[in-house]
């Protein structure tokens, strides 16, 4: 797990913050970072998933013999056959507990649920085996829209998060208002789509097991995958190097992986299992669709008098997993009255799970398009209606912001976009060749999640150090991000770091999710770098025979492997000279760090932004094209402009595919969705993103955590949806309310 490519950036002054290229980019593009499924121990087996070809009912045979005749296929596991694992597969385990999948029965509850796993001495084999099983089912008629769905109260909605938020006399605010505004927005069933599928390749020695698999969430993960096979935490390694995204996907344990890592301990040899795209399409999460209401109460004066918003959130016949969509609203605008709630739907879908921005991306979309709404019908310009309503403090809580940079991201952002003299009015722009022009925005807000973590940080003799903890990077830059926090505590320059992570038996790194990693893990390597450097300056400032004998009050700083004499900087000495003289190999720092409890409780912590938008488009045939987008964001200290702003890229363009193109289609006779491929699943491609712009508020937060870092992955999919969509309308007249939105929605 060591990156060791010489790095070819140029560095000036201090290390955080500099736009260092990815450390892991070289081996990368020269393919020789090695993904899961490029492991290949010997006596390999590969395991291939058969899926049900209906979304409801059960499996009534299936024709294990002439699988298991097929040549090469070694064994054929049904739920008749399956081994038995150590904790129920139906009990969840928190956090972040999932009902599993695992062939408990002939049950079938969605399309695409795995009914068989064919183990093969080849690919080929496997796979050929599992077409062999032609399976018989009782089908029932599937349940797959809002109007079949069984509909229930959740007790929680996204991972154990509190279904309903409510401040202030809401249906008084309504009845006090001069206009209430109710309108409905539908948000489909999203796909990870994670270029890198979902693999594992599982090899038992004894009852330790060694995985390689793409994971966001190592440590949780080692801990469930030991219960389900009765074996200590400990005895299970997982190696995650490098993943080709996981969106959330991957932080959540999935029945194949299970079945594959069960095969390789019945059948005592290693088993890959890498699913197919369209297997991806059912069994290991999705976003959720919704059905959400906003009503909105507005005074004479253009202010919020009641904000009630609900969604109606689907999720599987068999677990709880709910989009919490309705929460976007309740940390925004400054409304007196608030209620925001969730009802689940249960149709026959594989169970939702985290994806990007889970709530918030779907409720952003919805509320930014009603805020738009509600400023049209105020007759007020969108942007001086947000900052009409512009929430001083947290509503509900009072609480104050841990920072407010959000009226520069406004104001930043409508400059840079050029938003002054925009028309009121719809349909007012048109560029040379004749296609409407429209501008919209949206405010970007996500809250700052923080996961305990730990790291290690070991100054070496000769003044370089190592440091460890088993963080992930799906793609978003931690391997370079973290090591630049790191080597900045250490005093060090980021090539005088050797960083490890990515693997499970490291200083517990805590969970790639919730755009908290980089603080999360972050924060556990500064404080580890910090506590090795505090007992270096413990050795230097108590030997008399150091420059630094004596400066224990006044203190040193550590700055390019050397220590400093706060008050007399000629008084200096190198690391390498003060552990060479104490007749020390290394120095190890630790730290288990978290987030300070009282600053969590006396402050509203979020990133913020806002997100403006151009688009374009054809009067006649209701062609849709973005032509500009600009974000402004602040998320605390930025350790690398260069990965932040590529961050954002990423969130704004999730924001247009949410918009424009992203939308699992359901035959709703069968229950299968028809586009589970790459091909049908639209995604935008290069030609959809003509320019993107993406400024970086400056924002010193120093209650969020010590490093001051702010979550920068998932915030710029709010906003854009609803700045999509509002241009939009701003072009055509059209307000669309269903995404993503379609040619036909415009000119129809
Ligand atoms: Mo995520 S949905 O925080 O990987």
């Amino acid at each position: 797990m060591s990156l060791d490519a010489p790095s070819t950036n140029a560095r000036y002054g201090s290390n955080a913050g500099q736009p260092l290229t990815r450390r892991d980019g070289v081996l990368k593009v020269t393919g020789r970072a090695t993904y899961a499924a490029d492991n290949h121990p010997d006596g390999m087996l590969y395991a291939v998933t058969a899926v049900s070809r209906i979304a409801r009912g059960r499996v009534t045979s299936l024709d294990v013999e002439a699988a298991k005749a097929h040549p090469g296929v070694v064994e054929v596991m049904t739920p008749a056959s399956r081994p038995p694992l150590a904790h129920d597969p139906d009990e969840k385990m928190p956090p972040f507990g999932f009902r599993i999948e695992v062939l408990q029965d002939s049950t079938v509850r969605y399309a695409n649920q795995p009914i068989a796993l064919v183990i093969a001495e080849t690919l080929e084999a496997a796979t050929e085996g599992a077409a062999l099983l032609n399976p018989q089912y009782d089908a029932d008629e599937p349940r797959t829209g809002i109007d079949d769905g069984l509909r229930f109260d959740p007790p929680a909605v996204g991972v154990g998060g509190p279904p309903k938020a409510a401040f202030g006399d809401v249906e008084a605010g309504f009845a006090n208002a001069a206009q209430v505004l109710e309108r409905d927005y539908v948000t489909p069933a999203q796909y990870h789509n994670a270029m890198e599928p979902h693999a594992v390749v599982a090899e038992w020695d004894g009852d330790h097991v060694m995985l390689d698999m793409p994971n966001q969430a190592l440590a949780m993960s080692c801990a469930s995958y030991a219960t389900y096979f009765g074996i200590p935490p400990e005895n299970v390694t997982i190696r995650s190097p490098f993943l080709g995204g996981g969106f959330g996907s991957k932080a959540i344990i999935n029945g194949p992986q299970i079945l594959a890592i069960l095969a390789a301990r019945t059948l005592k040899r290693p088993v890959k299992l890498v699913l197919s795209r369209a297997q991806m399409y059912g069994p290991v999460g999705h976003r959720g669709g919704t059905w959400q209401k906003l009503r909105i109460g507005l005074d004479n004066e253009g202010h919020l008098t009641a904000l009630h918003h609900k969604s109606i959130s689907a999720t599987s016949s068999f677990d709880d997993f709910l989009e919490p969509a309705a929460n976007a609203s309740t940390h925004l605008y400054a409304s007196p009255a608030l209620l925001s709630e969730h009802e689940g739907i249960r149709l026959d879908t594989g169970t939702p799970g985290p994806m990007r921005a889970p709530g918030e991306a779907s409720g952003s979309a919805a509320l930014e398009v009603a805020i738009d709404e509600a400023a049209d019908a105020c007759g007020m310009d969108p942007l001086d209606f947000r900052l009409h309503n512009y929430a001083e403090t947290e509503p509900g809580s009072g609480r104050p912001f841990s920072s407010k940079a959000l009226r520069e991201c406004y104001a930043e952002g409508a400059k840079r976009f050029g938003w002054a003299g925009r028309p009121l009015a719809s349909r007012q722009m048109r560029d040379e060749n004749g296609f409407l022009v429209g501008w919209g925005m949206g405010t970007a807000l996500f809250p700052c999640p923080h996961f305990p973590a730990e790291a290690r940080a070991t100054l070496r003799a000769d003044g370089t150090a190592l440091v460890e903890t088993a963080g992930a990077d799906m793609g978003q830059g931690a391997w370079t991000a973290l090591a630049q926090i790191a080597a900045e505590a250490l005093g060090l320059d980021p090539d005088q770091v050797e960083f490890h992570s990515g693997l499970s038996t490291l200083p517990d790194g805590g969970v790639a999710g919730g755009s908290a990693h980089t603080a999360s893990a972050g924060l556990a390597l500064n404080n580890a770098g910090k506590d090795a450097i505090a007992q270096l300056s413990e050795l230097a400032t108590n030997d008399p025979a150091s420059p630094l004998f004596g400066a224990g009050n006044i203190g040193v700083e550590a700055r390019a492997g050397r220590l400093y004499r706060r008050d007399d900087e000629t008084r200096s000495e190198s690391y390498a000279e003060i552990l060479a003289r104490a007749g020390q190999r290394e120095i190890v720092g630790t730290a288990k760090a978290s987030r300070d409890p009282a600053a969590a409780e006396a402050h509203a912590m979020f990133s913020h932004g806002a997100v403006f938008a151009e688009v374009k488009v054809d009067p006649d045939l209701g062609q849709i094209r973005v032509t500009r987008l600009v974000g402004a964001f602040a998320a605390g200290r930025i350790i690398n402009p260069r990965l932040v702003e590529s961050q954002y890229f990423g969130g704004m363009i999730w924001g247009v595919s949410f918009a424009l193109h992203e939308e699992a289609i359901v035959d709703h006779r069968t229950g299968r969705i028809m586009n589970a491929d790459l091909a049908e699943y639209h995604v935008p491609i290069n030609a959809d993103i003509p320019s993107l712009e993406a400024i970086l508020i400056p924002e010193n937060d120093p209650f969020v955590n010590a490093i001051g870092v702010k979550g920068v992955g998932e915030i710029g999919i709010t906003g854009t949806v609803g700045a999509i969509a509002n241009a939009i309308w701003h072009a055509t007249g059209v307000r669309v309310r269903k995404f993503p939105v379609r040619l036909e929605d415009i000119i129809g």
